[in-house]
């Protein structure tokens, strides 16, 4: 793994593909550090940062904010740009579409790094995009819009990427921002050990509660614990060994989230230390009608299984459950959903 030592200046421009959660606070920590930055990005967006500027916050206590009038906001991928890197941070379904209007603007070469949920992404910009370098990246906080160009970190943690040459000489420019990367020989095992942990935003999805309540019922980490088991089996047999990116090892956890409501709440204090009202964002998808990353979750889990002739029938049924939810809209009670899963 390496790390950043020596600060530096910035290779060059930074594009953010996607200013949304995730580009915003990423993008807008490089550039509050000095970073020339271009958002990309939709116009509900790109009109609160007009208006508001950017703010970034973070929980322990870091504050940032760029005036409207300092940010590069654009709705396309400016015509002529020739970006040092490009931050690849749109929902996963919107991966194939992003990654043309890359390719199609951008000189051959351009560095693209991934900062998407799910192991497929890369591969699939890489396909429609097959002059850009992609490369994938792991974003292990949450990150929450809380107002019109505000973004609030509530979680710790430092971004990961596969090791490459071209990457390197950013290190100390992402450190300097406050957002530093450690570089992998093989990002899978990071993804996935990021993605077992992803396996709850369903579950949070499905219950309509917010993060904090719905692992205090039993029956609903009993649903994500399943999914989890699940994963670890199908990864096993394929020879995964998943990176440890939570606080203990996913084993544990899944034996962590079985405990009776009494014993989880003291052995796990620290996972429940968590804003009263946070959601997972796919609980805000469903909830705004928007297409959820199930494919980029338990689909994953599903194409693992299937490539070694396998099932995995819980994380289908999850798939399912999502797939399904806008024409049968419902809230999921736990009994109710460990029932759909058969436990
Ligand atoms: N938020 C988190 O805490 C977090 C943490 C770790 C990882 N991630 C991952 O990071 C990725 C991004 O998540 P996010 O929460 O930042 O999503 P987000 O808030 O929805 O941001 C993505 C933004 O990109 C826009 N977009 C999509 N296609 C575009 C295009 N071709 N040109 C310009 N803008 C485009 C989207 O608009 P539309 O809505 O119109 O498509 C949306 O505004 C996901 O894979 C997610 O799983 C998120």
């Amino acid at each position: 793994m390496a790390r950043a030592e020596v600060p530096d200046r910035p290779p060059g421009e930074v594009l953010v593909m996607g200013a949304g959660t995730i580009g915003c606070f990423v993008g807008g920590s490089l550039a509050a550090a000095g970073v020339p930055v271009t958002f990309v990005g939709r116009p509900r967006v790109l009109q609160g940062l007009a208006e508001h500027g950017l703010a970034l916050s973070d929980l322990e206590g870091g504050m940032h904010r760029l005036p409207a009038a300092s940010l590069r906001l654009s709705e396309q991928v400016p015509v002529g740009a020739m970006p040092a890197l490009v931050l690849l941070c749109v929902k996963s379904g919107a991966t194939a579409a992003a990654a043309a209007e890359l390719a199609f603007a951008l000189p051959a070469g351009t560095l693209v790094l991934s900062l998407q949920n799910g192991i497929s992404n890369c591969a699939a910009a890489s396909r429609v995009g097959p002059t850009l370098q992609v490369l994938p990246g792991m974003v292990p906080y949450n990150v929450a819009e809380i107002g019109p160009g505000a973004f609030h970190r509530g979680t710790a943690g430092r971004l990961a990427a596969q090791d490459d040459a071209a990457l390197r000489p950013w290190l100390p420019v992402f450190a300097r921002a406050g957002v530093p990367l450690d570089l992998f020989p093989d990002l899978l095992p990071v993804q996935w050990g990021k993605l077992l942990l992803n396996l709850n935003n369903p579950v949070n999805a499905l219950s309509g509660l917010p993060l904090r309540d719905e692992l205090l019922q039993r029956g609903y980490r009993r649903c994500f614990a399943a999914l989890i088991d699940e994963a670890l089996g199908v990864l096993g047999s394929a020879g995964i060994a998943p990176a440890q990116v939570a606080a203990v090892p996913a084993q544990r956890l899944s034996a962590v989230l079985r405990l009776p409501d009494w014993l989880f709440r003291l052995v796990a204090a620290r996972m429940l230390r968590i804003d009263a009202k946070a959601r997972s964002s796919m609980a805000d998808d469903l909830a705004l009608g928007r297409r959820t990353e199930i494919d980029a979750l338990s689909g994953e889990v599903v194409r693992l299984a299937q490539d070694q002739d396998l099932e995995a029938p819980r994380n289908a049924r999850m798939f399912a459950l999502l797939e399904e939810w806008p024409a049968q809209p419902r809230r999921w009670t736990a009994r109710q959903l460990q029932d759909a899963l058969g436990l």
